[in-house]
């Protein structure tokens, strides 16, 4: 059995990388599927909720599933630099391969809208920081623009490396459950992670088992998804807050605004394979007010002990109210992708918790009458 050392060497044979290509990786990928126990008993349903932690990759986002086969491509075509715009996760991202690599990285990013620990990332990983004074759409459409008279190589989702490692969060869910969930639950920004998952999900259901369970180099085919039921795919559900909704409207949305920072976007890139993703799983999109989302980000942190950032806990919003509405028929699987680590944004999750902050004199008596005053 060989050590984990990431997503592209885990999953070689389906991704497009060559046995000399050099791997920019840092052990992204792997991580847990959770299953929730306290919300669904006292919501009182009987629906299998799982939670794909995504926070837990290196960088503290699923970015760096799409950012280790971005600079990984990149620095094989010999590019000696990369640019992104971003709502944050990207460019700490970027900025954290770039310095694997040893590559320069450009971000671009909206002044005062992203999250402080997007920012502390960035800069502590040596980025160029660049902030614009407007959005993220500004940024990307600058971005763009530059890349075609710059030698910088693009690591937005754009970028179609990017959605070739984001695909592998897919897999790994298949191989866990042994099947494809029956609805699948994301946020939607620039939509290019809800395209992933159903580029990864449709190739491993077109697959007779055997094609993929013979790619993975890590378990040497001894892995769970030997067994693994091909042929399904879930229904795809995406979410958006609805100050930054375009999915929702129908048309791109020109001043887009939400307390969850990650996915203020207007104007998505993957505007077309995102419709085509909602026909085709014969899913559908939804909007959430801030205030929910901000609900059920305490509602998971207090139940379950499971931190994410804001934008994340929209899939679990959505789920849960369409849970509740009937439209996810009891006894199904529902996995929610929990896009990003809550300490990201620690400022939005100091304002909203409401929970006792006790203030005493260093003394024996005081903890006591403390511990008196609060056991539940
Ligand atoms: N959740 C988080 C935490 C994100 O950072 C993003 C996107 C999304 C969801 C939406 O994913 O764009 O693939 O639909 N963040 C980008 C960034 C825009 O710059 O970090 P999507």
């Amino acid at each position: 059995r060989q050590r984990y050392t990431g997503l592209i060497e885990r999953y070689r044979d389906l991704l497009p990388v060559h046995d000399d290509t050099r791997l920019i990786s840092l052990g992204e990928g792997n991580t847990p599927l959770i299953r929730l126990n306290n919300i669904p008993r006292e919501l009182g349903v009987d629906v299998d909720i799982y939670v794909k932690y995504e926070g837990l990759n290196p960088t503290g986002s699923f970015k760096d599933r799409g950012m280790t086969m971005a600079v990984t491509k990149a620095v094989e075509a010999g590019s000696r630099a990369i640019i992104c715009a971003s709502t944050g996760n990207t460019s700490a991202s970027a900025a954290a391969y770039a310095a694997r690599a040893g590559i320069t990285a450009f971000v671009l990013i909206p002044e005062g809208k992203i999250a402080m620990g997007k920012l502390a990332q960035a800069m502590v990983e040596g980025a160029v920081v660049i902030q614009i004074a407007g959005n993220f759409d500004d940024g990307m459409r600058l971005v763009r623009q530059v890349a075609e008279n710059a030698p910088v190589t693009i690591v937005n989702s754009i970028n179609p490396y990017r959605l070739q490692g984001q695909k592998t969060a897919a897999f790994e869910i298949v191989e866990e459950l042994g099947r494809a969930p029956d609805f699948h639950y994301l946020p939607v920004g620039n939509a290019g992670n809800i395209t992933a998952h159903w580029i990864g999900y449709s190739e491993y259901s077109s697959g007779d088992g055997h094609s993929v369970t013979a790619a993975c180099n890590y378990c040497e085919g001894h892995c769970r998804f030997a067994g693994a039921v091909v042929g399904s795919r879930p229904v795809m559900v995406g979410y958006q807050a609805s100050g930054a909704a375009p999915f929702l409207r129908g048309h791109m949305v020109d001043d887009p605004d939400t307390v969850a920072t990650a996915i203020r976007i207007g104007h998505p890139q993957s505007w077309n394979q995102a419709w085509k993703v909602r026909e085709e799983s014969g899913g559908w999109f939804d909007e959430c007010e801030d205030d929910e989302i901000l609900a059920t980000q305490k509602l998971l942190a207090e139940k379950e002990g499971i931190f994410c950032e804001p934008a994340s806990a929209i899939s679990l919003a959505g789920a849960i109210r369409d849970i509740k509405s009937g439209k996810i028929e009891p006894n199904s699987s529902v996995v929610c992708t929990l896009t990003g680590h809550g300490l990201k944004d620690p400022d939005t999750a100091v304002k909203q918790s409401t929970g006792p902050m006790i203030k005493i004199a260093a003394e024996l008596d005081a903890v006591k009458q403390a511990i008196l005053d609060n056991i539940s």
